[in-house]
């Protein structure tokens, strides 16, 4: 008895250490962008074409990731991400649900273009039902520049990935050692990088290969969501285009959209959202027309007060809150998957 007990408990102690050390599993579905650029030489760090290096040589040409989880490639796109449209948004979208549905898969990264990575990791946010990290990367310099960020974001977002503390907290966007949450951060600098950041500050940071977390996101994401990727039909959402506010503005902006057949107007204000007297006539046409107008702010930091600027109770308007306007266009088409009624829509920006 006492013998086969002795065994038992070399066994299992031989059993738990291995255990412990057994790796994650993690998917790289690559898009495109800076992350898989080529320029001609190593001192083009800003003049390259994007997406142009293939998943399987962006692993390859950082091995260590392989010590941090089993990680394997998905080519889903190839396109610089300024190109990428509501079609490929979904596309994406699909692919994230249909690996993080698969129970050995434990976390996603996604390698991406830094143009409109914002949009597409917000979208992930909103639209994606898991638990499971999902992390979207991408660089600032092209893998064949001198001091290429991309091995290294690339790292990261994988240790990320791999990370059992980094579940139910939302999508990141890790870059340059810094975890932000999808829906805060933003491209705030087009050249240089440390291009990403949050008014309301990282989620957390991550060195050699180790997460450090500093604060949650109280919005709602993923399992919280009332979107679901797997509610979307076709590939398409509800049309949503954004102006830009400046000085001498024409209407005809505004009414070339509702030409287009847009179902909401996303308008990046002056100030704190404002919008000048010679455009409100317009913008009430186009509400009383059931256009729904969504008063958010060129302006990076603070946020849109309701009924500040303009009356929004009196014309029936949204105010974005603190999301820039590029986040309100996909939180809009969205909201307009579940309702035209400018008060819901409301509720649905002050919880996302
Ligand atoms: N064409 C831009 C894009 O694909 C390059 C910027 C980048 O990826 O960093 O977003």
């Amino acid at each position: 008895m006492k013998k086969s007990l002795t065994s038992l408990t070399l066994a299992l102690s031989l059993i738990i250490p291995i255990s412990a050390f057994a790796k994650n599993n993690v998917v790289v579905v690559a898009t495109g962008g800076t992350i898989a650029g080529a320029g001609a030489s190593s001192t083009n760090s800003a003049t390259y074409t994007a997406a142009k290096v293939p998943v399987d040589d962006l692993l390859n040409a950082v091995p260590q990731i392989q010590n941090l989880a089993n990680v394997s490639g998905v080519q889903a796109l190839q396109i610089a991400s300024e190109s990428i449209t509501d079609k490929e948004l979904i596309q994406i979208a699909r692919k994230i649900n249909e690996l993080v549905k698969k129970p050995d898969v434990n976390g996603v990264v996604i390698t991406h273009g830094t143009d409109t990575l914002e949009e597409t990791a917000f979208f992930l946010n909103l639209v994606v039902h898991t638990d499971k990290p999902i992390v979207v990367v991408g660089s600032m310099r092209p893998p064949s520049a001198l001091s290429a960020d991309g091995p290294l974001n690339l790292y990261s977002a994988v240790a990320l990935a791999a990370s059992n503390d980094a579940k139910g907290k939302g999508v990141f966007v890790l870059m340059n050692d810094s975890i932000f949450a999808a829906r805060d951060v933003s491209k705030t600098i087009n050249i240089h990088t440390n291009a990403f950041q949050s008014q309301w500050g990282a989620l957390g940071t991550l060195v050699e290969g180790k997460t450090y977390w500093f604060r949650n996101s109280v919005k709602r994401h993923n399992n919280n969501s009332e979107f679901n990727i797997e509610n979307i039909k076709g590939d398409a959402l509800p049309l949503v285009q954004i102006v830009y506010g400046s000085d001498n503005m024409l209407p005809d902006s505004y009414l070339a959209l509702q030409k287009a057949g847009v179902k909401a107007i996303v308008n990046a204000g002056t100030g704190n959202g404002s919008v000048p007297n010679y455009i409100v006539p317009t913008l009430n046409q186009l509400q009383q027309q059931g256009i729904q107008v969504v008063r958010s702010s060129r302006v990076p930091q603070g946020f849109v007060l309701r009924n500040a600027e303009q009356p929004d109770d009196k014309y029936g308007w949204v105010v974005a809150h603190d999301l820039n306007p590029q986040k309100a266009r996909i939180l809009a088409a969205l909201a307009l998957t579940k309702t035209k009624d400018a008060k819901e829509i409301q509720r649905i920006f002050w919880e996302y």
